[in-house]
């Protein structure tokens, strides 16, 4: 009974497997689009540094917890809770996680959409030539403020989520991001090497890689801790569900651990290249704004023989990397609404996606196609709300759940399939029952500051 409800489910087809789809969960609009633009809004350097702790403390541990409770229970994130405590009220962290995950998509393939219209513009030839950072500002203001493009645009990334999440879990995601994250990478370390060229690439790496203490504070925390549940997918369950697929004999430990730092490296070479060039541009490193990436990347690829192609490229690969993203977000509804309510994929992948779509028009209007959105800065305004607070609210409750509720005891036992010498089990649930917790609770008090 269980075996054969298991593999109506879905299971990956190896471990790799399981990696490439989790870093194409992990690796998108986060690491080029948002963390640049936070590092720029939070201090530079400083925050890079908190930034990676967060990752390689408290970004992995609740990835090892997601990953633990999803692999135990192989099932969604409310149906997980329900599983280890039936009929609890704990079920609610499933649901805040359905709900995040449905709004930050909302906002997330607007911003994909720029990404795969960036794909036309660049083939039209807009980037062509002698370009000022002026001068891409201006193209970006345009595009995203125009409402016809940003909805063409964003409905198709809509459109093709729709179409790969109804194809299930192996011939749709599994087999698109094998081929694709690899071409992502190489591209981006290309972009990189030619950044770092530039004249005055100097100057643009001592903001983005020599820490100013002076400029941490709770706020630089905040955000590092956000964006760390951010780029890793954490907090919402999207953990639990891609962890439901794995198989018993595979290595839950070196999975969080690869998948944390690959994440981060993507993230680390976007910066190496956003910096340098805008130093080299004559552009100020510390007010990054919403477009930052969508002006800097065309100015560095106006600087490469062959940056045409490389352009197009480029912008292909991010919509790509956005694309393995905005799946995973909608698998997390999606297998809700399939394993506890009995709706077919088709239907749930269907109600959901038109859903996101409606609820996504005020963000596709906030770059000032309306006035009146574009004056609540809704979309920056749902990119903290679901993709900081709620995330990390949910990541709180998870450390919770898999710590005392579920207990650290029973989560080694899970652990120790596939990982019978898990060494550093007593350090990781001192992290999860106290450090990642208290740290969350901390951050949390904080937003009074900042929102005050
Ligand atoms: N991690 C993705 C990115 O960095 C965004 C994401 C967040 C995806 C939460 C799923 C869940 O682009």
């Amino acid at each position: 009974m269980e075996s054969q409800e298991t593999s109506a489910r879905g299971v990956w087809g190896s471990k790799v497997a399981f990696i490439f789809a989790a870093t194409g969960s992990a690796i998108g609009l986060g690491n080029i689009w948002r963390f640049p633009t936070v590092v720029s809004q939070n201090g530079g350097a400083v925050f890079v540094l908190v930034y990676v702790l967060a990752v390689a403390v408290i970004g992995f541990t609740v990835m090892l917890a997601e990953l633990t409770l999803g692999r135990h229970s192989q099932r969604n994130p409310v149906g997980a809770i329900d599983y280890i405590k039936p009929g609890s009220p704990w079920k609610f962290i499933g649901y805040l996680g359905i709900i995040t995950g449905i709004c930050l998509l909302s906002f997330y393939a607007v911003v994909a959409g720029w990404a795969a219209g960036y794909v036309f513009k660049t083939a039209a030839g807009a980037f062509k030539g002698q370009l000022t950072a002026e001068m891409t500002t201006k193209i970006f203001a345009d595009f995203s403020s125009d409402p016809l493009q940003v909805f063409i645009f964003f409905g198709l990334i809509m459109g093709l989520t729709i179409f790969i999440i109804s194809k299930g879990v192996k011939k749709g995601i599994e087999k698109w991001t094998k081929i694709l994250m690899p071409a992502l990478f190489v591209l981006i370390v290309l972009l990189a090497v030619r950044a770092l060229t530039l004249p005055g690439a100097a100057k643009g790496l001592s903001f983005y890689l020599n820490p100013d203490f002076s400029k941490l504070n709770g706020t630089v925390i905040l955000f590092a801790v956000g964006q760390a549940f951010f780029s890793l997918s954490l907090g919402m369950g999207t953990m639990i569900t891609y962890g439901s697929y794995i198989s018993k004999s595979s290595n839950l430990v070196s999975s969080a651990g690869w998948v944390s730092f690959a994440d981060t490296f993507i993230a680390l070479l976007a910066g190496l290249i956003i910096f340098p060039t805008l130093v080299s541009f004559g552009q100020p490193v510390d007010v990054g704004g919403e477009g930052l990436a969508f002006q800097i990347f065309p100015l560095i690829l106006s600087q490469f023989a062959g940056g045409y192609i490389f352009g197009i490229l480029f912008f292909t690969l991010l919509t790509v990397a956005a694309l393995t993203s905005t799946i995973s977000l909608l698998e997390v509804p999606v297998s809700y609404f399939v394993d506890e309510r009995n709706w077919s994929r088709k239907k749930a992948v269907l109600v959901i996606g038109i859903f996101t779509f409606i609820l996504g028009i005020p963000s596709a209007l906030s770059m000032g196609g309306m006035q009146f959105f574009t004056k609540l800065k809704f979309l920056g305004f749902f990119a903290f709300a679901f993709g900081n607070i709620s995330l990390a609210v949910g990541a709180f409750f998870i450390c919770v759940f898999v710590g005392y509720i579920w207990g650290r005891k029973k989560a080694f036992k899970e652990i120790a399939s596939g990982n019978p010498r898990f060494r550093l089990r007593y350090i990781w649930a001192f992290s999860l029952m106290v450090l990642t917790p208290i740290v969350i609770l901390i951050i949390l008090y904080f937003i009074k500051t900042i929102a005050g």
